[in-house]
């Protein structure tokens, strides 16, 4: 039976003083569930509110593409350096060490090859397995004006539906339409799609033109691709544009496992999101990093 003596009743009840409400620091996320923005606060800083998102889920329908050979020895040491680890359950079953405890936005649809339509996929992840594997987010494309675009936006909803009964944010990838000129009305129209149907967040390209007013057309936090390999000054440039234009981080792959030196790269990378140290400083430290890797 419980200890019932010596009861004390409470006296400090802080009469007068207003319990503080704070909102949460993503936008559009303010309503979420304590699950929801727990796990949130997992995928972005609290403190800077952005993210650096490490891609290497390409191989679901590139197979063993330039980088991505073998994961364990390319991609396994740049891991402690990303604030968020994107990849299929295969790779992260065989390759992500678990006491790492990096969260993890799973990639949760298949369907194609790149011999294939792109467009045509399925969700190839059931939500119970997610729990299992500790997502913090699973991931699917939304593919606007693509073959398959209605399929893909069923597919992005589905993973909304139970990643709300289980307090697992959904992100929607914008993979882009056959036909489609990558611009800011594409990707306005695409973002906002994405966080209409319910997305927690969004990644998409970051565009020369008009890039803020896809910032602010979207009303959930959006995150900037890679895309294929560029000069690492061209990159960390881009990553800075995005960030400084409003995006809420990065989701790079091939512009860190496929530079001259990744483990340089993702650091300068990182200085970008967080501290929007300026393409020149990040490209001057990664070349330093690099020289320093090189020596040791
Ligand atoms: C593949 C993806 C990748 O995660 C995404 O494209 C990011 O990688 P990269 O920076 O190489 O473009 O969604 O479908």
């Amino acid at each position: 039976m419980a200890d019932l003596d010596g009861l004390k009743d409470g006296k400090d009840f802080g009469i007068g003083i207003p319990v503080k409400e704070k909102p949460f620091f993503l936008k559009g996320s303010n309503h979420l569930d304590w699950g929801m923005q727990s796990r949130l606060s997992r995928l972005f800083n609290p403190k800077s509110g952005r993210t650096v998102m490490l891609a290497f889920d390409h191989g679901y329908f590139q197979g063993p593409t330039t980088g991505l050979e073998r994961i364990d020895l390319t991609i396994a040491p740049l891991m402690p350096y990303a604030d968020v680890l994107m990849c299929t359950r295969g790779a992260l079953r065989q390759t992500v060490d678990p006491t790492l405890g990096k969260p993890i936005a799973l990639r949760a649809s298949a369907g194609q090859s790149i011999l294939t339509e792109l467009s045509n996929e399925f969700i190839s992840v059931e939500i119970e397995e997610a729990i299992r594997l500790n997502a913090s987010c699973l991931a699917a494309q939304i593919y606007i004006g693509a073959k398959y675009e209605h399929n893909s936006i069923k597919n992005v909803s589905k993973l909304i539906n139970e990643g709300m009964r289980y307090g697992i944010p959904t992100l929607a990838v914008t993979g882009v339409g056959g036909d489609m000129v990558r611009d800011a009305r594409y990707f306005g129209l695409a973002t906002r799609i994405a966080a209409e149907i319910g997305s927690h967040y969004v990644k998409t390209y970051y565009v020369e033109e008009g890039f803020e007013q896809v910032v602010n057309g979207c009303p959930i936090p959006l995150v900037i691709a890679g895309g294929k390999k560029i000069p690492e000054l061209d990159a960390l440039t881009m990553a800075f544009k995005g960030i400084d234009q409003g995006a809420a981080g990065v989701d790079m792959g091939r512009n860190i496992f496929q530079s001259e030196s990744p483990l340089a790269m993702i650091q300068a990378v990182n200085a970008v999101v967080h501290e929007l140290m300026t393409p020149e400083k990040a490209y001057q430290m990664f070349q330093d990093l690099k020289s320093d890797l090189t020596r040791a």
